[in-house]
């Protein structure tokens, strides 16, 4: 069983033992997440870094850089430790501009299983979440075909657990009638707060929530609340943001990202910050 002194302690993601405290490496790649960093060493060092530091949880995607990111993690960390778990996704292209076009279709989906699985050096890949939505955040439609092909591939032994990404409540369960699905991973921090119940409902079932742009994302988070709470805590910002999510509820995992060791580790000793009903009361109001 995985101890970890990381704040919130562990997950179970299907059979899988997470640490609540993840690490998302989409900002390794390039600027507008294409090609590769300007600081190569650095980008490894920050994923040698989050090992040290005991993550056991790292999303990534085909689509990042593309490929980029992958392919640092296989060069930093490759030869895996038993305990790192790496969460990849599909569903999405890019094109010369850096746009995100949509890439459901089974041979696609097919496509993209097999080039995670030879970027990163696996035979199996623990999760793979389906992307659907676009840049705008979720569109309503079936998921059928292209959650099928997943769950095709899945029991050929490709991949091990399934989730979804950018995902409307009602592409959840449409997703679970067809598959079990492990974590649902969709935009949501303290200023953007549209899946509440869901989270609750998720939480209810035993099935993980993977808030990304926990920070912010491309626009940091600002809120004059936020602010005010964290100069009283002396702490930052961004460590207020983790802290609230970690508290928020027990199935909510982190994966803030960051090209910086340094921001790497401030948010993981950021995160542990304890907040009184006042600061939950007063951050409360932000998203409301
Ligand atoms: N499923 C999807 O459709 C989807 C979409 C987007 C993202 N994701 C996943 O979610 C993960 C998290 O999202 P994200 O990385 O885009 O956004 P995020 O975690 O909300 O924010 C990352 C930004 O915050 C900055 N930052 C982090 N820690 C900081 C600190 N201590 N001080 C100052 N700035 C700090 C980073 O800059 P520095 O690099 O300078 O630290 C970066 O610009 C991604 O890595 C990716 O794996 C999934």
């Amino acid at each position: 069983m995985l101890t970890t002194s990381l704040p919130g302690g562990t997950w179970t993601l299907g059979g899988l033992t997470v640490t609540r405290f993840g690490y998302g490496a989409m900002q390794l790649a390039g600027p507008g997440v294409m090609g590769p960093p300007a600081d190569r060493d650095g980008a490894l060092a920050v994923l040698r870094t989050a090992v040290e530091l005991g993550i056991t949880h790292i999303d990534t995607s085909a689509a990042y850089g593309p490929q980029v990111t992958n392919q640092l993690i296989r060069e930093a960390l490759h030869p895996y430790p038993d305990s790192l778990h790496i969460v990849t996704k599909v569903g999405a292209n890019r094109d010369p501009q850096g746009g995100w076009p949509p890439a459901r279709d089974p041979r696609s989906l097919r496509r993209s299983v097999r080039e995670n699985l030879e970027t990163l050096g696996l035979d199996v890949l623990d999760l793979v979440n389906l992307r659907l939505g676009d840049a705008a955040g979720p569109r309503p439609g079936s998921l059928a075909e292209a959650f099928e092909t997943l769950a095709d591939l899945q029991r050929q032994g490709l991949i091990r657990h399934l989730g979804v990404s950018n995902a409307t409540p009602e592409q959840v369960a449409e997703a679970q009638a067809i598959a079990p699905i492990v974590c649902v991973q969709n935009m949501y921090n303290l200023a953007h707060r549209r899946d509440d119940e869901l989270i609750d409902a998720l939480a209810g079932q035993g099935v993980a929530y993977v808030p990304f742009f926990p920070l912010g994302g491309f626009s940091p988070l600002q809120s004059s609340v936020l602010s005010t709470v964290a100069a009283r805590l002396e702490a930052a910002p961004m460590s207020v943001a983790l802290a609230w999510l970690l508290r928020r509820s027990p199935n909510i995992l982190l994966i803030p990202g960051t090209s910086s060791a340094a921001h790497l580790r401030e948010n993981v000793a950021g995160a542990a910050l304890s907040l009184s009903d006042d600061d939950l009361a007063e951050l409360e109001t932000i998203g409301r």
